[in-house]
């Protein structure tokens, strides 16, 4: 073992970045292999309600507190009839699933999904199809979802069982409308025009709307930039946000970069935030668009080529395993460190999603018939939404650098806080791979804080993962080396690890 590093970190309660939105801890939930049917709805599962969903998910998706969830995809929503997955069950039909290659059955649709999101106690962020469908599709299901009552769509909703209107907020005007995968794909100039055209629709509809409009699929497309500053050139006026999408993994053994996820996530929201201030002052507008980071975590998507290529004309599976990574340690040490950077963001990223929930690059996995259990990932998901409320305060970073492949130089420790005016939250991230970090952390600047306690995720192997076979080979530990003296906090970071860091 080499020489252990250090950290030094300064923080002051003047220090504010903004304030957390809940809306920063929201998952995302599609049509997509296992992940609605025989994940989150099984209808013979012992566990099942008398609506077919699964409450051992239930519980596990309440424990993770996933605030808003978005729904139904994803490029699943691309290809989606809503109306097909309203009305009697019956006589819903069976479609075929472009997006993924399967068939929908449409047991599952807003109704049903309403009734699952009150169970879990989460928001719907209901995303419209600009792919194959346009404005008047769109704007049936506003009516559909928010008109209380007295026209055509308002009382199909109440003649399928819903006299209250869904009340739905968030809108998303299609999902990753530039990339050459979707159904429907446009140009930022087209698909510009035509989320203008939706977004005013849908609000003379019902002008409370919140909406997003789509952003690039991730910043290595070759429009990033150009197409957000078209699309915003465009719907200024009409939206709210901006989505930001972004998937990370580990490749070629090089876990120094795939630790620095968050460096990159940063870059990524700097460049959008500078598109939209860009675009604000060619508007010479006031108007602040937010970013909606609505798909984000660790994905290993080079390894899913069953969703790719050529497929018989008869093979159509309904909810097939698709896209089931099993996280690891170090999986989910960087899915801390992205948490981190959107904590430090929290002034322009007022919305984000972890994509996916159950199943399909998920935090929880299900058996059919079995268990429900945690991945990796739930954890620094989970002790974040719970602890992160309040102020995002920013961190002063004295810390040592990590040479990386994909990013040059990046900061041993990620660092981000918040405070609910009570407890001081810190969330620390060691992307040292074999060294322990020590860290100082300068609270003077409070003054009260008495007590320090300190849980995380690290283990001798970074690439221990919990499965069917051994769900709780990974859990959160207690770190036992914090102490708080005199108003500085002093803790050793293990190798390759994430820390949630409570002080009172
Ligand atoms: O989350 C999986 C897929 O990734 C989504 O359907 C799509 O929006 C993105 O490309």
């Amino acid at each position: 073992m080499g020489e252990r590093t250090t950290a030094r970190l300064t923080l002051h309660p003047a220090f504010r970045i903004g304030t957390v939105d809940r809306r920063l801890f929201g998952g995302f939930v599609e049509h997509l292999g296992r992940h609605i049917y025989d994940g989150i709805h099984e209808p013979g599962h012992p566990s099942a309600g008398p609506d077919g969903f699964r409450r051992d998910v239930i519980e596990l998706v309440k424990e993770l507190g996933v605030t808003t969830i978005r729904y139904p995809g994803g490029n699943f929503v691309s290809g989606y009839r809503w109306e097909d997955g309203v009305g009697p069950l019956d006589g819903r039909p069976r479609r075929l699933d472009l997006a993924w290659h399967t068939t929908e059955t449409n047991q599952v649709g807003l109704h049903e999904f309403q009734t699952w999101l009150d169970l879990v106690g989460s928001e719907l962020m209901l995303a419209v199809n600009l792919g194959t469908r346009g404005v008047p599709e769109a704007t049936a299901l506003v009516e559909y979802a928010n008109v209380p009552a007295g026209t055509a769509r308002s009382d199909q909703r109440r003649a399928n069982g819903r006299d209250e209107p869904f009340g739905v907020t968030m809108w998303c005007l299609g999902n990753e409308m530039d990339g050459p995968w979707q159904l429907g794909h446009l140009s930022a100039d087209d698909y510009g025009k035509l989320a203008s055209r939706a977004a005013k629709a849908m609000r003379m509809v019902d002008n409370r709307l919140e909406l997003v409009v789509c952003g690039s699929s991730n910043r290595d497309m070759p429009t990033f930039g150009t197409w957000e500053r078209t699309v915003l050139e465009h719907t200024w006026d009409d939206v709210d946000y901006i989505s930001c999408h972004a998937y990370y993994q580990e490749t070629d053994g090089d876990l120094a970069s795939f630790l620095a996820s968050g460096v990159d996530m940063e870059r990524f929201i700097a460049s959008v935030a500078a598109t939209i201030d860009h675009v604000a002052t060619v508007k010479r507008s006031d108007k602040k668009v937010k970013i909606s980071f609505d798909e984000w975590n660790v994905w290993y998507f080079t390894r899913w080529n069953d969703v790719e290529g050529t497929f018989p004309i008869d093979h159509w599976p309904v909810a097939p395993r698709q896209l089931e990574d099993v996280y690891t340690v170090a999986d989910a040490v960087t899915v801390g460190g992205l948490l981190i950077t959107l904590l430090n963001h929290a002034d322009r990223v007022t919305s984000a999603s972890l994509a996916q929930l159950v199943n399909v690059i998920a935090p929880i996995m299900t058996e059919p018939g079995g268990p429900a259990w945690r991945q990796t990932t739930f954890h620094p998901f989970a002790l974040t939404a719970k602890a992160a409320h309040g102020t995002a305060l920013s961190v002063s970073l004295d810390t040592g650098a990590i040479p990386t492949a994909r990013y040059g130089d990046v900061p041993t420790v990620a660092a981000a806080a918040t405070t609910d005016g009570t407890a001081l939250r810190l969330f620390l991230q060691n992307r040292a791979t074999t060294e322990p970090t020590t860290v100082t952390v300068d609270l003077t600047g409070f003054g009260t804080f008495t007590t320090a306690t300190a849980t995380g995720i690290w283990d001798e192997d970074p690439y221990a993962a919990n499965t069917l076979e051994d769900p709780e080979r990974v859990v959160p530990r207690a770190n036992e080396t914090i102490e708080l003296i005199d108003g500085v906090l002093t803790i050793e970071l293990p190798p390759v690890s994430w820390t949630a860091v409570t002080i009172l």
